[in-house]
């Protein structure tokens, strides 16, 4: 049972072909916005808009890279083309490599913070003009734990996460005077196929099957679990929501414990 708190809302979610985009995308959807669905998964991207107008909702599909800033720029006047305002956007799109230091080529690097970081900034900055126009809106960056504290093998992901944290402060400093807020969540180990690559690949290294490492990371947690998308979906949702409207600047830990401070 969920509330209907984006009727004639439009949302905007990037990395929305999977995990926690298509958590968020799902639950905007469910609550009765409409919603752009970003990604260049472009299945995947199609098959949650599928589901998110199985849910009743208004949904279209665009290819975006946002590492691509004419391609971010041509997306968002398509989107403010089709629906004339944008009230939410959450910045999903992310990938992680998962490399040791000295493995860490420059290339890798480069991309990562392309895609984790400046992906972050375009899309921002797109969409700040409308929202303060607007003087209303709600910026979700999805950064991570490791936003704040740091595992092995992590450099760039890291760097990147900690970016989008300070980023998330600097746009909410722009946009307070607007009305319009920006904050970000930073999520523990949730179940997407993100983490279960991610488990193939460390496990092996580490002599472990997927399935083995991943008990380890739930054991790892206060809570001996690892989070569901639609547990970061669901504070994405309360950001955007009036009862959020004087929370700004902030990077919240949706993490089952693992980060206090
Ligand atoms: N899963 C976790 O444990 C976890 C924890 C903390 C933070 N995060 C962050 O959450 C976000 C979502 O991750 P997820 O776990 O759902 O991963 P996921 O791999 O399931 O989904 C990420 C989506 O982003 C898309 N994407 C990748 N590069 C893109 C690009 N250049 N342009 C547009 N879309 C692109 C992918 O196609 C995919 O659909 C990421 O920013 C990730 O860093 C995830």
């Amino acid at each position: 049972m969920h509330f209907q708190r984006f009727i004639d809302k439009v949302a905007v979610v990037t990395g929305a072909g999977s995990g926690i985009g298509r958590a968020c995308a799902e639950r905007f959807a469910q609550e009765g916005a409409r919603v752009a669905c970003l990604d260049v998964n472009d299945a995947g991207n199609e098959a949650v808009v599928e589901s998110c107008r199985d849910l009743g909702a208004e949904a279209m599909a665009w290819h975006c890279d946002v590492s691509n800033e004419a391609e971010v720029t041509r997306v968002f006047e398509e989107i403010l083309a089709r629906w004339g305002r944008v009230d939410i956007l959450v910045a999903a799109a992310g990938i992680y490599t998962g490399s040791p230091l000295p493995e860490v080529s420059l290339a890798q690097w480069r991309r990562l913070i392309d895609i984790n970081l400046t992906g972050v900034f375009l899309c921002n900055r797109a969409v700040a003009p409308t929202m303060m126009a607007q003087r209303s809106g709600s910026i979700i960056n999805i950064s991570s734990m490791a936003g704040k504290t740091s595992f092995p093998a992590s450099a760039e992901y890291s760097a990147s996460k900690s970016g989008v944290i300070g980023l998330t402060r600097s746009v909410a400093m722009d946009l307070a005077p607007y009305g319009a807020t920006a904050n970000a969540i930073c999520p523990g180990n949730t179940l997407t196929e993100m983490v279960r690559r991610v488990a193939g690949i460390v496990g092996a290294k580490e002599g472990l099957t997927a399935e083995q490492w991943l008990e380890k990371r739930a054991q790892d947690c206060p809570m001996k679990r690892l989070a569901e998308p639609w547990e970061i979906a669901g504070v994405a949702a309360f950001l955007a929501s009036e009862d959020a409207r004087y929370i700004t600047g902030q990077a919240i830990e949706v993490d089952g414990g693992m980060v206090m401070c």
